[in-house]
């Protein structure tokens, strides 16, 4: 446990950069690696929806780090003595008292998972025009917030949605854009401002503790409420840490109940922050938590577990606990760093600089020649996973949806997102990662793009199913066999 807040971090004699596990494996998963013509067939089965593939056909299992990640030993042990009363369990007291250590919140609802929290608080919070200003949405968070009516207005500054930048903290809300909304629409329509730790859909950004108390300052002044995600707060804060002048010595619980003082609400997705599963809403505000509480026990569960199992809870407990580690939040960004660092310097598209939650090619400059509405992201991810083995995940236009005439809203940036899941893969094994997307870029020409075959109307990235256009795959797979041989 991190007690003083100063970095602790080793230097190599060789002065080379490389990051190092502080944690040794002790359960392991056995792998497959399938040959190209299997991964092949495996794509078409999954109609070139990464999501539809099956875990058995996949090497690296980059496609999330939602409910994938490693947990500690301690978490383990923690999970053989939970207290599974229905109501009143002591596993949710210890809960509660993780949540006031690490979070400083009196309050908790337990919910199944983060998007859970969002409904809820959507429900409680959103009605038809009221306005939702964040730095940048969620899928699953603007999906809800559209549910009850209300409207997602995105503030992000200029930096955000640039590939290649060295800007530390493009998560940060633009004040000029926030004071124009809360202008445009009124401060009695706001519903609340949204702020994402780590922002997720635009390649695990983070934002600055400055920009944050600008942020709220505006809030308070307009007597909004400000509501924090904290579902990847970990890498936010080690950003902030190790990035923002004054926090460098600052111990991470510090640096912690400092953001979360200006907020006024919370939530998060325990299958992320605490390498569980689960999730929650918290607050210090006893109004905020009574507007919300009685829909807990209708759409998730009793309020002393709200849908997760117990033992979760007291895995929840000592994982949120953990992320007062540095070694533990440091592991995940430095392994990104690695391959990002790799793949920059090779010309290869990524964002820069290394975010927190994975690695994010971008698809638009990788394969320029293949139209957004031939969906460049979702044709990479099936591109990678047929050189590789990798699963990563579209984040680009398939993410998206389609406006009242029936045409595509074209993303903001096609991006193949490969997560690290915290703590799961080592560096040979994104070294390997390195080694296939070089080949693939090398290659890219190959590459074409994908039409819809079978298109849900509701989060279609999810479920949906394409095709490719054309016999791109076909000459992939003959240039790889050309290239290495009968390798795998
Ligand atoms: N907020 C953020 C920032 C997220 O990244 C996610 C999930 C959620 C909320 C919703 O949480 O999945 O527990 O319901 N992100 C996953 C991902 C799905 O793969 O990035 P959930």
């Amino acid at each position: 446990m991190e007690n003083s807040g100063k970095l602790k971090t080793v230097k190599f004699y060789s002065g080379e950069v490389t990051p190092l596990e502080m944690h040794k494996v002790r359960v392991v998963q056995k792998l497959n690696l399938l040959r190209i013509e299997e991964r092949k067939e495996a794509i078409y089965g999954a109609g070139f929806n990464t999501f539809l593939l099956m875990n058995k056909d996949v090497f690296l299992d980059m496609l999330t780090d939602s409910g994938t990640n490693a947990m500690s030993d301690n978490q383990v042990a923690a999970m053989s003595v939970a207290d599974d009363s229905y109501a009143g369990s002591a596993s949710y007291t210890k809960l509660v008292g993780a949540i006031k250590e690490v979070f400083n919140q009196d309050y908790f609802l337990p919910v199944h998972q983060g998007r859970a929290a969002e409904h809820i608080i959507s429900k409680s919070f959103c009605r038809p025009g009221t306005v939702v200003p964040m730095n940048y949405h969620f899928t699953t968070t603007k999906a809800h917030i559209e549910m009850a009516g209300s409207t997602v207005e995105e503030i992000y500054t200029d930096e955000a949605l640039k590939t290649k930048s060295d800007f530390p903290f493009k998560g940060n809300m633009d004040i000029n854009k926030l004071n124009k909304v809360i202008e445009e629409w009124g401060a009695e329509n706001v519903a609340y401002i949204r702020f994402e730790a780590g922002t997720n859909l635009i390649g695990g950004q983070p934002f600055s503790m400055a920009n944050l108390r600008e942020v709220s300052a505006i809030a308070k002044a307009h007597n909004i409420m400000l509501l924090m995600d904290t579902s990847l707060i970990n890498e936010n804060l080690y950003f902030i840490k190790i990035r923002e002048e004054g926090y460098s010595d600052m111990p991470i619980k510090d640096i912690l109940h400092e953001m979360m003082s200006y907020t006024d609400f919370s939530y998060f997705s325990g299958r992320k922050v605490s390498c569980t599963r689960g999730g929650g809403i918290c607050t210090n505000n006893h109004d905020i938590y009574m507007k919300m509480r009685d829909w807990v026990p209708l759409f998730e569960g009793f309020l002393t577990y709200g849908g997760m199992s117990v033992r979760e809870i007291e895995a929840m407990a000592v994982g949120l606990i953990e992320t007062l580690d540095f070694n533990v939040i440091s592991h995940s960004p430095t392994f990104i760093k690695y391959l990002v660092d790799a793949l920059d310097s090779k010309g290869i598209p990524v964002i820069t600089p290394a975010g927190g939650l994975g690695c994010h090619l971008d698809a638009g400059l990788f394969i320029p020649h293949v139209p957004q509405t031939q969906y460049p992201a979702g044709a990479l991810a099936a591109a990678l996973f047929v050189a590789s083995g990798i699963r990563g995940m579209e984040r680009g236009t398939i993410s998206s949806v389609r406006d009242e005439n029936g045409d595509d809203v074209l993303a903001d940036v096609e991006l193949l997102r490969l997560a690290f899941p915290r703590r799961v893969f080592t560096l040979s094994q994104i070294k390997y990662a390195e080694d296939r997307i070089q080949w693939l870029f090398d290659n890219r020409h190959l590459i074409g793009g994908l039409e819809w075959v079978e298109e849900p109307p509701v989060l279609r990235f999810f479920v949906g199913k394409l095709q490719p256009i054309g016999d791109w795959v076909d000459k992939l797979v003959a240039k790889f066999r050309q290239d290495f041989g009968d390798s795998l």
